[in-house]
């Protein structure tokens, strides 16, 4: 029986150094250890031996060492086939980097940032505010006390601590105010939201640029002036416009400035809810009240105030027929703004 043990542990590591892939070890596995294998017809010999107990010991000794050695070489292969794929993986090579494909900048950061150098131009500084206000910003401070109707067109998102996402960017009107006093000139982009259904010209999320002029003797001549000159240099061409009266509660008197619509030219689409016309920049004569919780002497002072629709100036500019596209997150249509 030894001998017989100590021919099969030679044949065995034999031939597992000549095994070298996995299945050559599943055969040697089975050739040993399987229903049929050597270890198996050792044990039908046991029968014979003369010293069962220490035969038996020999044998499962073997079986043992077989059974480890296999499994040492299964891992050693598993190993070796890593270090393979290691060393012939394609290699980091920093020069491909300037290959990369760069991303381009939103439509609306490029119509932002275009109307912005217009109003930088006419000595308008830009200002930054939250997008998380209080009632008093957003409404009161507007002339839009609680239980307002006007306050059933703005709905929006609110928070446990009672803050709400800003519908509109005259909620920064009141923090401008008192930051700067007047006289003043300020622009103030920002992302706004309102609980709204959404369709080919409403997203729940949308920017939009307040702009805020005061000194003394405004008026409506300015105002127009102003929205003029702005339209006129961000389309780079004439645009039709119509100005006609609008209700906002923050100013008195109100007005809508509305543009032809770009995408069909005047003559109806779902983009201007078929009117040919699109509500760009509603506007007017900020209202004393507004002026006065700003901290504005009102005998001396009058200004104008506009809400810009950028999202729906980058919709004209650019022929964006869905507003839903801004929000997308879709490479391929917003990569088409890469070359502007
Ligand atoms: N905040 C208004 C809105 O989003 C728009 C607006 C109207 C802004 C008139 C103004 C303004 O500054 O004077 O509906």
């Amino acid at each position: 029986m030894k001998e017989r043990i100590e021919e099969l542990e030679a044949l065995f590591e034999k031939a597992l150094s000549e095994a070298t892939d996995a299945a050559a070890l599943e055969n040697l596995r089975v050739e040993y250890l399987g229903k049929k294998g050597h270890v198996a017809e050792l044990m039908k010999g046991l029968r014979d031996a003369q010293d069962k107990k220490a035969a038996g010991q020999l044998i499962n000794v073997f079986k043992c060492g077989v059974e480890s050695r296999i499994e040492e070489a299964t891992e050693a292969m598993k190993q070796a086939q890593i270090n393979a794929r290691i060393r012939n993986a394609k290699k980091y090579n920093p020069t491909l980097a300037r290959e990369r494909e760069f991303g381009s900048y939103h439509p609306i950061t490029l119509a932002t940032r275009e109307v912005e150098d217009v109003f930088i131009s006419m000595g308008f500084t830009i200002e930054n505010y939250n997008e998380i206000v209080d009632d008093y910003q957003c409404f009161e401070a507007l002339n839009i006390p609680k239980h307002h109707p006007a306050r059933d067109m703005q709905d929006t998102y609110y928070l446990d601590n009672g803050q709400l996402l800003k519908t509109h960017t005259s909620a920064a009107q009141n923090y401008i105010m008192k930051k700067y006093g007047a006289p003043l000139r300020a622009i103030f982009p920002g992302r706004c939201f309102r609980n709204e259904s959404t369709d080919a010209c409403h997203e729940n999320t949308f920017f939009q640029m307040e702009g805020m002029m005061i000194d003394e003797n405004i008026s409506i001549s300015n105002l127009i002036y102003f929205m003029k000159t702005m339209l006129s240099e961000v389309f780079k061409r004439d645009v039709k416009v119509r100005l006609r009266p609008g209700f906002f509660p923050f100013v008195e008197p109100g007005f809508e400035l509305d543009i032809n619509c770009e995408i069909c030219g005047g003559e109806g689409c779902p983009s201007c809810k078929n009117s040919g016309w699109l509500e760009l920049c509603p506007c007017g004569m900020i209202h004393p009240n507004v002026l006065r919780e700003g901290g504005i002497d009102t005998e001396k002072y009058t200004g104008f105030a506009f809400g810009l629709g950028l999202t729906r100036l980058a919709m004209m500019k650019y022929g964006v027929k869905d507003i839903r596209d801004f929000n997308s997150g879709n490479l391929k249509s917003l990569s088409q703004f890469k070359s502007i």
